[in-house]
């Protein structure tokens, strides 16, 4: 049964102002961290709350997806905590109640993936979605060109056929990693739909990580020039 939630109408407003504040601040990013990006999450999340059967509160969900990458830690440093400064000056400025405020600094502070064997939990149903709703963006389709767009922007080669994947046991190891793009795919994205915390974002996650086995399958055929002997 899909459920439609509502929010007050100064609630609407306050997200309606959010929106702009990213919009503006995004728009011009081209890591994958950007305004379309934010958007996706925000879709991604407001369909997967349809789909539960508690399907937490509306706009701390909307409030936690497009503030979630508003200082993301990969571009202030490994600073896990700049984001929650940017968001709670902000909704403060927007006299959000204190406690909605921590809840959506404790989404965006526990948001990201952290290495294969490093914890990345989130305690409540709405950062469950909103975390859900972000690893989707990083499958399929988008989620190929987000990782080749970030790999550019950070001077990480395609592949280096030498250079295998590694499995990282703390957040210090995986953001300290230097690998090429393709290891990406196995230190990160094709973890992803086995840590998904919804029913509906799993589903959606299983579809799209058949999309990067595709790829990946796709690409080292080409790349052994295995489609000429076929
Ligand atoms: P998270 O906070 O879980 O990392 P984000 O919304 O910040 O999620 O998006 C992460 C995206 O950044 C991934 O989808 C991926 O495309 C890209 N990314 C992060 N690290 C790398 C990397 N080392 N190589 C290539 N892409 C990366
Ligand atoms: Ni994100």
């Amino acid at each position: 049964m899909l459920k439609e939630r509502t929010m007050t109408e100064e609630q609407t407003q306050i997200v309606e102002r959010t929106e702009s504040f990213v919009k503006a601040k995004l728009e011009k990013e081209s890591t994958g961290h950007d305004w379309w990006h934010i958007l996706r999450v925000r879709n991604n999340a407001l369909n997967i709350a349809r789909h539960e059967t508690d399907p937490g509160d509306l706009f701390i969900i909307q409030l936690g997806a497009l503030l979630h990458d508003i200082a993301d830690w990969k571009f202030n440093g490994g600073d896990l905590k700049a984001g929650s400064v940017v968001a709670t000056k902000w909704l403060t400025e927007q006299a959000v109640a204190p406690a909605v405020i921590q809840h959506v600094c404790d989404i965006i502070e526990s948001i990201s993936f952290k290495g294969a064997r490093a914890k990345s939990a989130m305690k409540t149903i709405e950062g469950q979605i909103v975390q859900d709703a972000d690893r989707l963006d990083a499958l399929g389709a988008i989620g190929i060109a987000r990782a080749f767009a970030y790999g550019g922007h950070f001077d990480r080669s395609i592949y280096e056929p030498d250079v295998a994947p590694e499995t990282h046991n703390t957040f210090e190891q995986y953001k300290n990693s230097k690998g090429h793009t393709i290891n990406h795919f196995y230190e990160k994205l094709l973890l992803l739909k086995d840590r998904m915390n919804t029913k509906a974002g799993r589903t959606i996650a299983e579809q799209r990580h058949a999309y990067l086995e595709g790829f990946l399958q796709q690409f080292f055929l080409e790349w052994n020039g295995e489609d000429w002997r076929q």
